[in-house]
């Protein structure tokens, strides 16, 4: 099949999240099944054109997209990704595009993603390749169904074209003012109260792609599920259950050749399941770019994550003085809100002999986290599909999770699966938002820890477990032959 996956960020050209990690992985590995897949994504300043060998499209030219009846005047880049022949486009237009964020709250928000979509649906014109499925990726491209379907229903080229939309996560929905309808060039006849593209008075392109996309899904089975009851749709539950026969959950996979500890290239010292040895030499490393002391009885605990209320720093908060008391050690790597790297600055302050901070993107580091740290904290209040944990396990560095989206689908509670009878626990894992619950599985993290033999079957069950892409790109591809059949 012909698929042009569009994202808004592709590892590595520029990342924000965890979007980034699966757009720069799950193309390749569909172009492994076969397919013909073309990438879409922004040409941000970040995007050095040198550093990946990015050629101007001469054959496409100049592009004049239209943005709320003004002319911008767009082009487009090409290369390949990362060790493979997979086919990148950029869509090139400073004005919107050369920011220092690759997101903004900047006024023109809206328009800057406008161009970006209109911009994919013109490069494919030019290109005269007509796509078996679009691939939407959140709401920055949600409102690519609604074009293909009304603005460029007039072009042939589409006729055959099926759109797909993946949910990331349901806390952005790219939520604007009623002007956004005419910047858009959306028809008036779908903004009504209720209505397609219509929420609380504005626009939101999410939920216009939750509208007219031919088929739907999000990131893992459990948010799937999750995302259908008030408390996780954020608004949007009804109009899921609307379309529930057309939604499902695929679980994301892992790009092992750039997380993976035998083969790392960021961290000093590699290791494997068969011989985890080298593990505790990545710790010291880890601490001692903190100047803090090696102890090798002491758990390290690792948070890499965007600061962000999302990811449960509320409760890490409610909890933090009982944490700090713990005999433990503390890496955090994060950026994000003020008042959560208020937070862990200060504790960096009073504790330095057991915190170290680092506020900002760092991707070394994670990586280093990933193998250094004996545990790794993430108790999300909610968890579309969640990487950190994935690798974590692989790392052989225990989860300590929320149980809620992925986290639930890829963390099994050590205790809970022992009183079954089962030794698969690979991490642990509580389900009430809460400081107590959140103190009580550390705790029993910690304890065990120092019980080697018990810590060294969690750490081998998680590393067992093979959450490759090549059985998830499976899953997408039957998704796109139900989607195309639709
Ligand atoms: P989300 O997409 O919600 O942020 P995920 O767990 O899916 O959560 O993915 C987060 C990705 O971003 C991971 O690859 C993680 O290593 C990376 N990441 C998050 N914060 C930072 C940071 N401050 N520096 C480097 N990488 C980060
Ligand atoms: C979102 C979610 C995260 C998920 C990622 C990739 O950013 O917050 O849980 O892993 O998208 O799908």
């Amino acid at each position: 099949m012909k698929i042009a996956f569009v994202a808004s960020e592709v590892f590595p050209y520029a990342k924000a999240g965890g979007l980034a990690d699966v757009a720069g992985a799950l193309p390749k590995e569909l172009a492994k099944l076969g397919h013909d897949v073309k990438v879409f994504m922004p040409k941000y300043y970040q995007v050095n054109e040198y550093e990946y060998d990015l050629h101007y499209d001469r054959y496409i030219g100049e592009m004049p997209v239209r943005i709320g009846g003004h002319i911008q005047n767009t082009h487009v880049f090409h290369g390949y990704m990362p060790d493979s022949d997979v086919d990148i486009y950029f869509i090139h237009n400073p004005h919107y595009f050369h920011r220092p964020q690759i997101y903004t709250n900047d006024w023109d928000e809206d328009e800057r993603f406008i161009l970006f979509q209109k911009g994919v649906i013109e490069a494919l014109q030019r290109m005269h390749w007509a796509p078996d499925i679009i691939h939407c990726n959140d709401w920055q491209t949600a409102l690519i169904p609604l074009f293909i379907k009304d603005n460029y229903s007039w072009d042939k080229l589409f006729e055959n074209t099926a759109t797909l939309l993946t949910i990331h996560n349901i806390g952005y929905q790219g939520r604007f003012s009623p002007e956004t309808l005419g910047r858009a060039e959306i028809n008036g006849r779908y903004f009504y109260p209720g209505g397609p593209v219509e929420m609380d008075g504005g626009v939101n392109f999410l939920k216009a792609g939750i509208f007219f996309a031919d088929m739907l899904n999000t990131v893992s089975p459990t948010y799937a599920k999750e995302l259908l009851t008030p408390e996780f749709g954020a608004g949007l539950e009804n109009y899921l259950r609307q379309r529930q026969n057309d939604f499902v959950g695929i679980l994301n996979g892992v790009d092992y050749s750039i997380w993976n500890p035998e083969t790392d290239k960021h961290i000093p010292y590699h290791y494997s399941i068969k011989n985890t040895s080298n593990k505790i030499k990545n710790k010291e490393f880890l601490l001692k770019q903190f100047n803090i002391k090696f102890n090798p009885d002491i758990p390290l605990i690792g948070i890499v994550s965007r600061l962000v209320a999302q990811k449960g720093f509320d409760i890490i908060a409610d909890a933090i003085n009982d944490l700090m008391s713990l005999k433990a050690q503390w890496i955090i790597l994060g950026s994000g809100e003020q008042r959560y790297e208020d937070l862990f600055n200060t504790m960096a302050k009073y504790f330095p002999d057991k915190v170290g901070v680092y506020i900002g993107y760092n991707n070394e580091l994670a990586h280093l986290i990933e193998a250094g740290a004996d545990i790794f904290l993430m108790p999300s209040h909610y968890e579309p599909c969640g990487l950190n944990q994935i690798y974590s396990l692989k790392y052989g560095t225990v989860p300590v999770v929320r149980k809620t989206g992925g986290l639930a689908d890829t963390v099994q509670d050590w205790n809970e699966y022992n009183a079954y009878g089962l030794d698969i626990g690979n991490g642990f894992s509580f389900y009430e938002y809460s400081g107590s619950a959140l103190l009580h599985s550390v705790l029993r993290a910690i304890n065990d820890f120092h019980n080697k033999p018990v810590w060294k079957k969690i750490q081998y069950n998680g590393m067992i477990k093979d959450y490759s892409w090549h059985h998830s790109a499976q899953e997408y591809n039957a998704l796109y032959q139900r989607t195309y059949r639709k």
